[in-house]
């Protein structure tokens, strides 16, 4: 009796060391030997058919061999939920040194940065933006600003017509317009409107026939030649440099009078003359004047109690002119190279 449980003893110790490769393997080979009818469990229960003497003794060898294998199973069961444990962590490790996957984030185009600095610019003067719709009536794009049907200045802004009234405007000047009818007749106006305007144009590196205006209008008591002066200088020294020479030359528009284009000395040359200003030194930036007095009576303003001044500026020749940017395509085609390097 004594060495059939060594020899069950060891057997089991050797089934524990070597054949339990798993959990669950270990779980079965317990229940084989020291389960309810666990082979190590009959001889417990088979001591019953011992003598009296022999009783006690053989009990407390099966006891110690019950013991011993439990200790044994105790501590196979802390290796392999060990091993197991760190099969896991290494299987399932993430690896977080690896850097993420960045969202791009686009940024503004270049004709926006430069129309936002162009409002910032105004707002600081007290200024505020306006906004008028692309789709325009006949009415506010041409004749409320004394461009009667047939005029002949409307030939250079030969426009596409949606219907004989309707077409896209060819200027921002109608949201002058429309912004004197918005308010009471004589109330102040100090407004810069900027946006899209389109004309039956060509398209090539100076030319586009969809492009970008700032409108700009104030009337008030008292607006003078000089007010429109000393504002546009100090718009062209802020969007340029307070070195750019400014120069007025006078012009003709039919919704001002007197009317002047407004030049500023080459940036890229200063002044010298190149390729750029075609040797003349100046660059022409903007179209103004003051508010023709048929204009303010139109919109139900009295030219004999309020006077104004109105100006024009293109977007696209500011931004091309600040960045050193010599082909206007460029802004409209969209090429990731060209927009990365605002
Ligand atoms: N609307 C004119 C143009 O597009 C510019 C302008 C605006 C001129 C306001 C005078 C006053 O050419």
């Amino acid at each position: 009796m004594d060495e059939k449980i060594e020899q069950l003893k060891q057997e089991a110790a050797e089934v524990i060391r070597k054949h339990a490769a798993t959990l669950t393997e270990l779980n079965d080979i317990r229940v084989r030997y020291l389960g309810k009818k666990g082979e190590i469990t009959n001889l417990l229960r088979s001591l019953g058919q011992l003598s009296q003497e022999d009783r006690p003794r053989v009990g407390q060898i099966v006891n110690t061999a019950r013991v011993q294998l439990e200790a044994l199973i105790a501590q196979k069961n802390a290796e392999l939920k060990a091993r197991e444990l760190a099969d896991r962590l290494s299987s399932e490790e993430i690896d977080i040194t690896l850097p993420g996957r960045m969202q791009p984030v686009g940024h503004l185009h270049p004709l926006t940065l430069t129309q936002n600095r162009i409002k910032n610019i105004f707002m600081d003067m007290g200024f505020t933006v306006e906004e008028g719709p692309e789709i325009e009536r006949d009415y506010f794009n041409f004749e409320a600003l004394n461009l009667p049907k047939d005029h002949p200045a409307r030939d250079m802004q030969d426009s596409f017509y949606i219907t004989d009234e309707i077409l896209m405007r060819t200027q921002t000047s109608p949201v002058q317009a429309r912004t004197m009818q918005a308010h009471e007749p004589n109330a102040p106006i100090r407004m810069i409107a900027p946006g899209r305007v389109y004309r039956r144009d060509d398209y090539d590196a100076t030319h586009s026939p969809m492009f970008t205006q700032v409108e700009g209008l104030v009337i008030d008591r008292g607006i003078s030649l000089a007010d429109l002066k000393g504002t546009l200088e100090l718009f062209l020294h802020k969007i340029f440099n307070p070195d750019v020479g400014v120069r007025f030359r006078p012009s003709f528009f039919p919704f001002t009078e007197p009317s002047a284009e407004v030049d500023i000395s080459c940036v890229m040359c200063h002044g010298k003359g190149c390729r750029v200003c075609k040797g003349t030194g100046w660059l022409e930036i903007l179209g103004a004047g003051m508010v023709h007095p048929h204009v303010l009576e139109m919109s139900g303003y009295d030219p004999h109690q309020v006077s104004g001044f109105a100006f024009g500026l293109g977007v696209e020749r500011i931004a091309m002119l600040s960045y050193g940017i010599d082909d206007l395509r460029l802004f409209y085609d969209n090429d990731l190279r060209f927009l990365r390097q605002f």
